[in-house]
């Protein structure tokens, strides 16, 4: 076989090889990205989960436990908290009617800056464990 043939074989068939890896890079990363998300979405939206993450980890973390499911330092475990009860203990500092509190002390400072979105993303990631 002539040379020229020989190293265009080569080429090309590296250029194959190439385009085939990236390929199978593309199909990969599109699989582990939709496995993350189903892990983290359970029927609800998987960027409130994320957002309520940040707002939890920035706002109740220096009395909360990081994992939500424990007890803090200073507040109880508050994962799996109804919506109502979020709303009222983070924006008023009141309970449900008829709820019993975990904790008989009134430490956490309410935060009436909080939105109803914030609240809805925080009930999302506080049940998403
Ligand atoms: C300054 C400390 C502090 C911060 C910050 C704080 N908490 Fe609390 N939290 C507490 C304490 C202490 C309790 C127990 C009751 C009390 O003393 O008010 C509590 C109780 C709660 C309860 C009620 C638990 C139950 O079932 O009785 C919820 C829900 C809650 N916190 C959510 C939050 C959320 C959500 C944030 C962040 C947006 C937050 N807290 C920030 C200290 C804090």
């Amino acid at each position: 076989m002539h040379f020229l043939q020989l190293s265009y074989k080569i080429t090309t068939g590296r250029r194959v090889a190439t385009l085939a890896m990236t390929m199978m890079s593309i199909v990969l990363l599109f699989a582990c990205t939709a496995k993350k998300n189903e892990g983290t979405d359970r029927g609800s939206s998987s960027s409130a989960v994320e957002k309520g993450k940040a707002l939890y980890n920035t706002k109740c973390t220096v009395c909360h436990n990081p994992d939500p499911s424990k007890p803090g330092a200073v507040g109880p475990e508050i994962a799996a908290s109804s919506i109502e009860l979020i709303r009222l203990k983070t924006r008023e500092n009141k309970y449900p009617q008829g709820y019993t509190p975990k904790r008989q002390t009134l430490a956490m400072t309410a935060m009436p800056e909080l939105s109803e979105e914030d609240v809805k993303a925080l009930h999302e990631y506080l049940n998403s464990q």
